[in-house]
């Protein structure tokens, strides 16, 4: 009997690198059924070059000051994408717009992961900002990636409560450990194709 071909993720980062990290402590400690094909950023810097090559992954570092504009830089991507055989690209930290030369190359094959209850605080430092606004609740959106900055459709979100003696650092920390669970379990509906998409609503079919 042939064995069901595993999904093959493409990564996408600019930083640390954590949640991409734990998606492959995920996929090694067997509560994934995925494969981490190739992990790609556009940062010389980024401390995840490093540590995702430890691991054994092929990391790519590319340029974008080798590119005319972002159209020809996303077709990079995307060659490189195809060329690793990825069937679902997850962005994580990853500090560009896409085009939409590369969204209509994964049609709703990309997500990203956002350290907000979208579409409350999308963009930057959010953290400090859901503070300053003094909510009560905060946490993590994995969305379908469009053109624009955390627009798309959300898949799934996990709340954190916000205590009056957080800091942005304080709050940060607890909605990454939702992060690295909740992106995991988001590529396991995606891989088990339970996720179903109309219009502005993702929708999770029963087993
Ligand atoms: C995470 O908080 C993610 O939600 C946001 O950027 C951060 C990336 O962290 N988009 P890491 O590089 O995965 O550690």
């Amino acid at each position: 009997m042939s064995e069901v071909r595993k999904i093959r993720l493409g990564a996408l980062g600019s930083g640390r690198g954590s949640n991409i990290l734990a998606i492959l402590d995920n996929i090694r400690g067997g509560c994934l059924n995925a494969e981490l094909a190739v992990v790609i950023t556009d940062r010389r810097d980024s401390p995840l070059r490093a540590s995702v090559a430890e691991q054994g992954i092929p990391v790519c570092y590319l340029d974008p000051n080798n590119f005319s504009d972002r159209n020809s830089y996303d077709l990079e991507l995307v060659r490189i994408l195809r060329e690793n055989q990825v069937d679902l690209v997850i962005l994580a930290g990853f500090m560009r717009l896409i085009t939409r030369a590369f969204i209509d190359a994964f049609p709703l094959k990309i997500m990203n992961i956002h350290p907000s209850l979208l579409p409350a605080f999308p963009g930057l430092d959010v953290q400090k900002k859901a503070l300053d606004y003094v909510v009560k609740f905060s946490g993590c959106t994995v969305h379908f990636v469009d053109e624009g900055m955390d627009t798309g459709p959300i898949i799934a979100q996990a709340v954190v409560p916000i205590e009056e003696t957080d800091t942005p650092e304080s709050l940060s920390a607890r909605i990454l450990r939702e992060e690295h669970r909740l992106y995991s379990r988001v590529i396991e509906l995606f891989a088990e194709g339970r996720l179903r998409v109309e219009g502005r609503g993702v929708y999770t079919d029963a087993k």
